[in-house]
């Protein structure tokens, strides 16, 4: 299959890599274009336009970051829309709005294109190593073509029913992780000011029932002060706005996401929002100092 991949950011680059890697021809766009040369370098072919990308291509994927800007990948005169032709598949993998989503497949059906939602969870190393968990929502007929793409990028690979149900059950794993995340920040906080020694905190709860991805992947890094980006605090924002609008759709009360969702909102207004999401445990030290 002949693939175009829109968007080489933390997880893009990677997840395009894997694509080459399994043999696919991709064709990669990418807004700041020196994020195109190590794929060039691996076998990919480099584009000026999301448009250029699309063309001739049986599937195109879009990871960036929030959803106007999957709105103007696709929809801008250099668009995929402009580029893709009748029987492409537009794949987007970035987490955005499940409305937005639902309208953007409603516009590009009118060029009898078919968009499946699939937005990614795993991290960056989850990127790298090919093991991320898929959600997709759109025409099942689509995901089933698709499918070996999904295969070359992902270990857990879920339909989820019709378009934007994908970005609903991210927008339930993004409420999910953000606690388990505070819940990790808050028991480094805890166990640091008893005088526990971190490492052997992290190792005694990470394999018992109090374990979780967050508490084993970033608790470690926390512990270290090591705040480089694997996913921005920006982007775990924007998350939990798009989960504060989904809960607000569904007239639901959800105590915990509020909280996580105004912790973001701090830890953006401080200045933090460039760093790693586990830099949300930067709340507190800062109030120390
Ligand atoms: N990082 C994670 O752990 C993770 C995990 C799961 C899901 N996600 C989701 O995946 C998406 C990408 O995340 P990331 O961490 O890879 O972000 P990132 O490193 O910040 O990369 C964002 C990418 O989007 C491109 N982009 C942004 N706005 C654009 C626009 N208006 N037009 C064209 N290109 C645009 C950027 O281009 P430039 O290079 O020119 O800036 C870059 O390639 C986000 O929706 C995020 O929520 C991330």
């Amino acid at each position: 299959m002949k693939v175009g991949f829109i968007g080489l950011g933390i997880m893009g680059a990677p997840m395009a890599a894997n694509l080459v890697k399994a043999g696919f021809e991709v064709g990669v766009y990418n807004r700041t274009p020196d994020k195109c040369e190590s794929l060039v370098a691996a076998g990919a072919q480099a584009f000026d336009s999301p448009r250029a990308a699309a063309v001739g291509r049986d599937a195109v994927f879009t990871i960036v970051s929030d959803t106007p800007d999957v709105e103007a990948v696709l929809f801008n005169n250099n668009g995929v829309a402009a580029g893709a032709s009748a029987g492409t598949v537009v794949i987007d993998m970035s987490t955005i709005s499940p409305t937005q989503t639902v309208a953007f497949a409603k516009r590009l059906a009118q060029q009898s294109i078919a968009m499946l939602d699939a937005p990614v969870s795993g991290g960056e190393s989850g990127a790298r190593e090919g093991r991320l968990s898929i959600m997709v929502g759109g025409e099942r007929a689509a995901f089933d073509r698709c499918l070996p793409l999904f295969h070359a990028m992902g270990k857990t690979i879920i339909y989820t029913g019709k378009s934007g149900n994908g970005q609903r059950t991210k927008l339930v794993n993004q409420i999910v992780g953000s606690l388990n995340l505070l819940a990790t920040v808050e028991g480094l906080r805890v166990a640091s000011a008893a005088g526990l020694d971190l490492a052997t905190t992290l190792d005694a709860i990470g394999g018992g029932a109090a374990g979780s991805w967050m508490w084993s992947n970033l608790g470690p890094k926390i512990a270290a002060g090591d705040d480089r980006p694997g996913f921005s605090i920006h982007l775990h924002a924007k998350d939990l706005r798009l989960a504060s609008e989904f809960l607000d759709d569904l007239n639901l009360e959800a105590p915990g996401t509020r909280l996580t969702s105004s912790l973001f909102r701090q830890a953006e207004d401080t200045g933090l929002g460039a760093l790693g999401n586990q830099g949300l445990a930067r709340l507190w030290r800062e109030q120390q100092v």
